[in-house]
């Protein structure tokens, strides 16, 4: 029912175990003007045309594919695997319902071309898009599939899909090298007795973790802005700085 439809937050966990919940719903913009069909939540779209032109890649960066439905992801599936087969389909299309671009938070990203590959496409480690990669923390985004983390992720290296999360929790992954896999569990693991502090630019953030919350009784942090994502894990961050 619509009535019970919500905006889960950034740090929403899907992947094969974890799958999308039906009952969130992204409040999902249109990207750029030029590419209307391309839709991504409201302030991951703001923040990743901050982040291009941050770069100056208004025309070279192009976006490939965002929000995703649930029935779209079932037919990226059953085209890639008629073309491609199961093995390279299971490598870099997640199983319908547990996609991340379910969530509106995911973009794939290329370099302006004739031709660009949807599945797998360019997205170079030089250039115009090794700038972007450099600066995407600072706009709360990170590479959701990277080299060396398959066993975590269950997707092979991607260097085209960026997620965001949200600048401190980016950064954070950033500098602890950790996939969001591995970032919830430290949080589900060592943030529910005490806060994760962090310094970012002149912010000053306390993020802590609450197992089976209740968003309406959460402690009140007087003082300090505060956003409260779910994690379908069972639980909630809170974020809060000032
Ligand atoms: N390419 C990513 C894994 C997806 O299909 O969501
Ligand atoms: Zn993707």
């Amino acid at each position: 029912m619509r009535g019970d439809r919500r905006t889960a937050g950034s740090l929403l966990l899907v992947n094969a175990a974890h799958p999308m919940p039906d009952t969130a719903a992204p409040d999902l913009v249109c990207v750029d003007p030029r590419w209307p069909e391309i839709q991504l939540e409201r302030r991951a779209a703001g923040l990743l045309n901050a982040c291009i032109r941050a770069v100056g890649g208004e025309h070279a960066i192009v976006p490939v594919s965002g929000w995703r439905s649930r029935e779209e992801q079932q037919a990226i599936w059953d085209d890639t695997l008629a073309k491609e087969g199961e093995a390279f389909t299971r490598q870099y299309v997640a199983l319908p319902g547990c996609s991340e671009h379910q969530t509106g938070l995911a973009i794939d990203l290329g370099l302006a071309a004739e031709e660009i590959d949807f599945i797998c496409p360019n997205f170079p480690y030089d250039g115009v898009c090794g700038a972007f990669r450099a600066k995407a923390a600072d706009y709360g985004f990170i590479l959701r599939y990277p080299a060396g983390k398959e066993h975590i992720t269950g997707i092979s290296h991607e260097p085209w899909h960026f997620r965001y999360v949200g600048v401190p929790h980016a950064r954070l992954m950033v500098r602890l090298g950790l996939t969001l896999e591995e970032y919830v569990d430290l949080l589900r693991r060592d943030f529910v007795r005490r806060d994760l502090t962090f310094r970012a630019g002149r912010r000053d953030f306390r993020i802590h973790y609450y197992a089976g919350a209740d968003r309406g009784l959460l402690p009140e942090e007087p003082g300090r802005y505060r956003q409260v994502s779910e994690d379908n894990c069972g639980g909630l961050v809170v974020t809060a700085w000032r």
